[in-house]
C-alpha cells in the first residue's frame, strides 16, 4: 500500500511540557510535514513559548522548520500568569539545547496569511496546542486565507468533566475566550480536544522508564519531560497527555470518539471564562469525546522509539 502524502501542517503553540512532547510527536511522525511552528503567549511568556519551540528544534535537528512568534496578549483581556507546572523555563528544566535558529521576523498570522494563500485550500491543517489567539486574529484579520485551512485540530474545553481552572473552564479557552469564541463560531472545520478525553491519556512513571529504557534522543527525552511533569506535580500517578492528543487524534482519528456538538463559549466573569454550552444556538463542532487511551499511548511510544 503506498504511502499516503504527509499532510502539511501549522504547529501553533505555548511550550509547555506537555505541547513539547506533542511537537517531538509530530517530527517524528513522516505522516506529517511541518510548514512552522507559530508560538502565543500561555503557558508562560511568549519570549519563552518561541525560544522553546527553537529550542525543541535545535534538540531535534530541524532547524528548518521555522518559528514566528505570535501574540503576547489576548485579543482583549490580559494574559494569564505563567503556570508553574511548567517551571521558570516554560519546559520543566529539561536538557534541551539553545536555539540555533532565530525565529523569524515575519509575524505569525502574516506568515500563515502567507502560507495558506500559496498553497491549495484544505491542504493545511492547523495544530493548535494553546490559546486561540494566533487563529482567531487570523479568522478576523485575514478571512481569505482562514476560510483555506483544511482543519483545526486544537486542544481546548472541557465538557462534562470539571475544569483545570473552573469549574467549567479549561487553561486554552480560559486564557483568551474573546479568541476562543471567534475560532468555535466560525464555522471553520474544527476538532476540539477537550480536557473530557486528554485525561484518559495518562502516562506513568513506568511508561516514562520504558521510553527512558529504549535509548532512543526523541524517546529519552520525552521520559525526561514526562519526569518533570511528575516533579512538579506531587503524588500524582499519572499525568494527562493532552497536547499530543491533538497529533495523536490526527495520526489515528480511529481510536478517537467525535460526537457532533453546538457549542458556544463564555466570555463572561473570570472564572467562567471559556466555559463550554452545548445548545441549539450555538456553532456545530467536531469533539473528541473518547479514546482508547492504551492504543495511543503505544502509538506514542511506538513513534518516538522509531527514529
Ligand atoms: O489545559 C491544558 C492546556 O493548557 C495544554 O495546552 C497545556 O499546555 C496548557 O497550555
Ligand atoms: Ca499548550
Amino acid at each position: 500500500m503506498p504511502h499516503a502524502k504527509p499532510r502539511l501542517i501549522v504547529i501553533d503553540t505555548d511550550p509547555g511540557i506537555d505541547d513539547a512532547i506533542g511537537i517531538l510527536l509530530a517530527l517524528a511522525s513522516p505522516e506529517f510535514t511541518i510548514a512552522g511552528m507559530t508560538t502565543v503567549a500561555g503557558n508562560i511568556g511568549i519570549e519563552t513559548t518561541t525560544r522553546n519551540a527553537g529550542r525543541l528544534l535545535a534538540f531535534a535537528g530541524r532547524e528548518d522548520i521555522p518559528v514566528f512568534a505570535g501574540a503576547a496578549t489576548p485579543l482583549s483581556r490580559p494574559g494569564p500568569e505563567p503556570l508553574n507546572l511548567h517551571g521558570k523555563d516554560g519546559i520543566g528544566g529539561a536538557d534541551l539545547p539553545d536555539p540555533t535558529k532565530q525565529p523569524e521576523n515575519q509575524p505569525a498570522v502574516a506568515w500563515l496569511t502567507e502560507l495558506l494563500l500559496n498553497e491549495s485550500a484544505g491542504t493545511v491543517d492547523v495544530l493548535a496546542l494553546g490559546p486561540l489567539t494566533n487563529i482567531a486574529r487570523l479568522i478576523l484579520e485575514k478571512p481569505e486565507a482562514a476560510n483555506r485551512i483544511g482543519r483545526i485540530i486544537a486542544m481546548g474545553g472541557v465538557v462534562h468533566e470539571a475544569g483545570n481552572v473552573g469549574p467549567r473552564s479549561e487553561f486554552n479557552l480560559w486564557a483568551d475566550p474573546e479568541a476562543a469564541a471567534v475560532v468555535v463560531s466560525s464555522g471553520l472545520p474544527l476538532v476540539l480536544v477537550p480536557l473530557d478525553v486528554t485525561r484518559q491519556v495518562r502516562a506513568t512513571r513506568d511508561f516514562a522508564e520504558a521510553l527512558s529504557a529504549t535509548g532512543m534522543p526523541l524517546a529519552a527525552m520525552v521520559a525526561d519531560l514526562l519526569e518533570s511533569y511528575f516533579e512538579t506535580t506531587t503524588h500524582r500517578e499519572s499525568r494527562p497527555l493532552h497536547d499530543p492528543c491533538v497529533m495523536l487524534f490526527a495520526l489515528a482519528p480511529e481510536l478517537f470518539r467525535l460526537e457532533d456538538l453546538r457549542l458556544t463559549v463564555s466570555t463572561g466573569s473570570t472564572e467562567e471564562a471559556g466555559a463550554l454550552t452545548i445548545g441549539e444556538k450555538g456553532t456545530l463542532v467536531q469533539v473528541a469525546m473518547s479514546v482508547d487511551g492504551s492504543a495511543v499511548l503505544d502509538l506514542l511510544a511506538a513513534k518516538l522509539t522509531a527514529i
